[in-house]
């Protein structure tokens, strides 16, 4: 997906936030470490004595169209409730507020730009639902959020991945421009900003969906008809990413493109047993050390016997996990 810049619109609203707006390409020259023109250097310097970063870290206002690209990105919606960690001058919280009926929090360190937030969101009706805090994002609870949403640099996203990490799984994390680590996006989305003050002219947003802690083994019980049958599930997990084995009975198959996104666990693995050559698929949940879902096997090649299923049969599994590696 890449979404084109609404540009004037853009620069429209912008001029509503006058005082920041200006200071983000200049504050973008320390931002990224790029090498400063000597008009910008003079503006930036003006800026810092107006907008001083009580946190290290220059204030940078995400453009419009990337706002609107990043609420998109995470799906925000009514039932919502997304944190904005260094939230500027309010402008993510708020407009997922006002455009998405989402609840929300933005936590600053900077108090000018905390107050320009309550009074923007005041101003646009939606105070009650956008919420700003003067607040160290390290100290602030994460247990509210469904949606995290950051622009922050590199040191202090590294500072604060394990945080992130252990988020409710399906808690959505949306970061502009600086990735997470080994950390793997499940989505990429360019943003193209044509009129854009420095660097390429289009933002990269990342998307990450935190998943369960799945790794480790698990064993269920299969009832299919006729006979029931043990399974053991082992899992080894690098965040979202799985591989594993499946075992029935005396019968064992790699996982075939096993997938987490949040708690939904699927796998599926073709695994021989007294029935024939059967391909196995799981779809369904993992919370609390509990599996529980949807179980379909197929005959891949039919024991000559009958035993197997002659086409799909489905059924509801469920198993405990009996073997966790320590989280790291
Ligand atoms: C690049 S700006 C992003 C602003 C806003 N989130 C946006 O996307 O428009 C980063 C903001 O993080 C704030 N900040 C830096 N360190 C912080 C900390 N430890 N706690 C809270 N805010 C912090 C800065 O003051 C700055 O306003």
């Amino acid at each position: 997906m890449r979404v084109e810049t609404a540009g004037r619109s853009a620069r429209r609203r912008d001029s509503r936030w006058t005082g920041f707006a200006s200071a983000a390409a200049c504050a973008a020259v320390a931002w990224l470490g790029l090498a400063p023109l000597p008009a910008v250097v003079g503006s930036a310097r003006a800026q810092a004595s107006e907008t001083p970063s009580p946190g290290g870290v220059p204030y940078v206002p995400t453009p419009w169209p990337v706002v609107k690209a990043m609420l998109e990105l995470a799906q925000v919606g009514e039932k919502d409730f997304l944190i904005d960690l260094g939230s500027g001058d309010g402008r993510v919280v708020i407009e997922a507020a006002r455009t998405r009926g989402a609840r929300g929090l933005g936590v600053e360190l900077d108090p000018d730009l905390v107050q320009v937030s309550i009074d923007e969101a005041r101003r646009l009706g939606v105070a009650g639902r956008a919420l700003f805090e003067r607040r160290d994002l390290f100290e602030t609870d994460l247990s509210p959020a469904t949606v995290v949403t950051l622009y922050l640099l590199p040191r202090l996203l590294r500072e604060l991945q394990p945080r992130l990490m252990r988020l409710r799984p399906g808690t959505r994390i949306v970061s502009h421009d600086f990735g997470l680590g080994d950390w793997k996006p499940d989505a990429t989305v360019k943003v193209d900003i044509a009129d854009r003050a420095f660097g390429p002219p289009f933002s990269t947003l990342y998307l990450w969906i935190v998943p369960a802690f799945v790794n480790g083994t698990w064993e269920g019980r299969l009832d299919l008809p006729g006979r029931a049958e043990t399974w053991r599930l082992d899992l080894r997990q690098n965040h979202q990413e799985l591989a594993g084995s499946l075992r029935i009975g005396n019968g064992r198959g790699l996982l075939e493109q096993p997938t987490l996104s949040g708690d939904r666990l699927a796998f599926s693995a073709i695994v021989d047993g007294p029935g024939g050559r059967l391909r196995h698929a799981f779809d369904g949940r993992a919370v609390a050390g509990q599996l529980t879902g949807t179980w379909t096997v197929n005959a891949v090649r039919p024991a000559a016997s009958g035993a197997g299923p002659a086409s799909s049969v489905s059924v509801h599994a469920t198993a405990r996990r009996t073997e966790a590696p320590t989280r790291q």
